[in-house]
């Protein structure tokens, strides 16, 4: 029997290509800009399956995709996948969560250091040939030991980094989440609280909620006024989770101390972007991720899903829609 075919969007290790080849036969897209639509449609006409982590499929391009069964992404959020229209196809969803949470915990952490401490603004102070006098008073930066975190979005995510908080820096921990979790109420002391009262208590506030309707905009010009104005807010979930436009004013008004942002409405950030002006943001490319260890186990994931798929098995990490 012939194996079925793939497409695949973006660059995928040795390793999980050769686990790929036992079972599919497959074109992999390994250039650095995203996919044109006329490929991307072309290439979803053969195929059974497909590994999404880039691109984002149209109804219409899923329309002429006769033989699709499968879109496993290697990534933990899926909001560039249109999964109800999938379902719709009869098209299976799947996503790569829990290889990730440690990694993008320790980031979350870099970025936290960085807001509090100005090491990014500092960085560039000590590049551009400032240092040859002492550092004066007002880029002194403020402790993280024994201060109060908020995580906004208490998944699995939020809590490594609510133990690396808990037990490497002493930090009182409020979160604010849908549901209860009692493992971290117990584990970090961990406090549920509503949102008002998270923006305004905490000292550092981070985000890791996925992108959905109702997460877009959640925190925009009303919520970042209850800040108080020595926070730093942290983003590692999603770009439009934040108004943008709201976070540059507050920032440039000095409104809140500072951010963080590791992800951003427009990806990657253009050129003149306001962000690249401003000193009291640290900024990062989408790599919460991103470590050669990590990204290899979310590919072969995302490919064990995949095959599952292909093989009318049912893949470890199907979406729910
Ligand atoms: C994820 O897996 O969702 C990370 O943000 C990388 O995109």
């Amino acid at each position: 029997m012939s194996k079925p075919y793939v497409f695949i969007d973006e660059a995928l290790p040795l390793s999980v290509e050769k686990y790929l080849t036992k079972y599919c036969t497959y074109t992999m897209w390994s250039k650095s800009q995203p996919v044109p639509t006329h490929t991307l449609q072309n290439e979803l006409k053969k195929a059974a399956g497909a590994m999404l982590t880039q691109s984002r499929p149209r109804a219409a391009d899923i329309a002429h995709a006769p033989h699709l069964k499968v879109i496993s992404t290697a990534t933990v959020g899926y909001d560039h996948l249109d999964v109800s229209m999938l379902a719709a196809h009869g098209i299976t969803v799947t996503n790569t969560p829990y290889v990730l949470d440690e990694t993008v915990a320790d980031l979350i952490f870099g970025l936290i250091l960085s807001g509090c401490r100005r090491i990014a603004e500092l960085h560039t102070w000590v590049r551009a040939g400032s240092w040859n006098q002492a550092v004066p008073l007002e880029l002194y930066g403020q402790d993280v030991y024994n201060k109060t975190l908020g995580i906004i979005g208490m998944g699995r995510i939020g809590e490594k980094i609510a133990h690396r908080a808990k037990h490497g820096f002493n930090m009182s921990i409020l979160y604010h989440n849908r549901s209860r979790r009692p493992e971290a109420e117990k584990l970090y002391d961990a406090k549920k609280v509503d949102l008002t009262t998270l923006l305004e208590t905490a000292d550092v506030v981070v985000i890791m909620v996925p992108l959905t309707k109702e997460t877009t905009h959640l925190i925009g010009a009303k919520e970042l006024a209850k800040m108080k104005p020595t926070a730093v807010l942290v983003n590692g979930a999603r770009g439009a989770v934040i108004d943008e436009d709201a976070l540059i004013a507050a920032l440039k008004q000095q409104q809140i101390w500072g951010a963080a942002l590791d992800v951003f409405e427009q990806e990657p950030l253009p050129s003149g972007h306001p962000f690249l002006t401003l000193e009291n943001v640290t900024l990062t490319p989408h790599i919460g991720s991103a470590t050669a260890a990590t990204r290899e186990a979310m590919a072969q994931r995302a490919a064990e899903n995949l095959v599952a798929g292909l093989n009318g098995q049912q893949p470890q990490d199907i979406v729910e829609n």
